[in-house]
């Protein structure tokens, strides 16, 4: 399924090949592909972290890119002493967008929402989600 996507998708968009592709990285270019987040962030449905693609990956679509650090830079972080997991946000039905917003339509990553403790308790509480301390915090351990 996947290798067909792709087949699709390079004889759709054959440019791409030939175009630098050397530049910063912008989801808004990507988005006429109509990949899903997870075709680059594997992890971001299943796993505690969405993770990165690799520069590999993005070689399958363009061959002849140079070396490059990614991500360049993070835009989302929390702390070491916070417990957040995608697949636990994922599963219970929030979607990338209520939290990171509409990244296809942007040219550079910029924060959507907050990773402050009172973003995340607003939304919890909104949600009839857990308050508790020690749901995102080890405590006395
Ligand atoms: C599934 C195929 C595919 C993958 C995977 C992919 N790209 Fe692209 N990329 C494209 C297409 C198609 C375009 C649009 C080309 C155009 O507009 O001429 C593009 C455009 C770009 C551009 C803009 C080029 C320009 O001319 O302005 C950059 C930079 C880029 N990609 C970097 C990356 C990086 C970095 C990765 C890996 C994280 C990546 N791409 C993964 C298909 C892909
Ligand atoms: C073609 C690959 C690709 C696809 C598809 C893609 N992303 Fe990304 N995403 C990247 C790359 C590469 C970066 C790092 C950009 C950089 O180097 O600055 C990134 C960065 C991000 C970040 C910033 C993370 C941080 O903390 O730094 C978020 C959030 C994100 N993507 C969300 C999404 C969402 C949501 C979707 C689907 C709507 C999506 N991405 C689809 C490649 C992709
Ligand atoms: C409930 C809010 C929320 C939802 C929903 C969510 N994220 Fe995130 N995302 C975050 C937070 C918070 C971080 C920072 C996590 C950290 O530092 O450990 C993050 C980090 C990331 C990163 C950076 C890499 C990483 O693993 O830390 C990417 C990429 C990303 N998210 C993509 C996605 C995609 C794609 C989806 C949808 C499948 C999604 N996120 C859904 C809140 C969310
Ligand atoms: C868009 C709304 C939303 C945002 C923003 C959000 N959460 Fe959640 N969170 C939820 C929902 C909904 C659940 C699932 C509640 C359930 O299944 O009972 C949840 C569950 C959790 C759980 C599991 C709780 C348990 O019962 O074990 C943790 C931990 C958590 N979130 C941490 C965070 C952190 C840390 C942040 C901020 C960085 C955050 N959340 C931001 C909606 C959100
Ligand atoms: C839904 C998740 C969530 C819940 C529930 C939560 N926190 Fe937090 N807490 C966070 C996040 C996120 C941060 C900010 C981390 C950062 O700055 O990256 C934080 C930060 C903190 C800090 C450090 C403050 C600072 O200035 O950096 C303390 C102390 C703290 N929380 C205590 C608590 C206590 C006590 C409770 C219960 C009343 C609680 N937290 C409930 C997510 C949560």
């Amino acid at each position: 399924m996947m290798v067909l996507r792709l087949m699709v998708i390079l004889a759709v968009t054959g440019a791409a090949l030939c175009a630098g592709a050397d530049g910063p990285f912008s989801h808004r270019k990507h988005a006429p592909l109509k990949l899903k987040c997870t075709f680059c962030h594997t992890g971001a449905e299943k796993q505690e972290r969405a993770l990165f693609p690799t520069v590999a990956q993005c070689k399958t679509c363009h061959p002849t890119m140079l070396e490059r650090r990614i991500p360049s830079a993070r835009v989302y972080k929390v702390k070491d002493f916070v417990m957040f997991s995608h697949a636990r946000h994922i599963a219970a039905k929030a979607e990338c967008r209520d939290c990171h917003g509409d990244v296809f339509g942007m040219e550079r990553v910029v924060p959507a929402r907050a990773t402050t403790m009172i973003a995340c308790v607003d939304c919890h509480k909104e949600r009839h989600a857990t308050q508790q301390c020690n749901a995102c915090h080890e405590l006395g351990q």
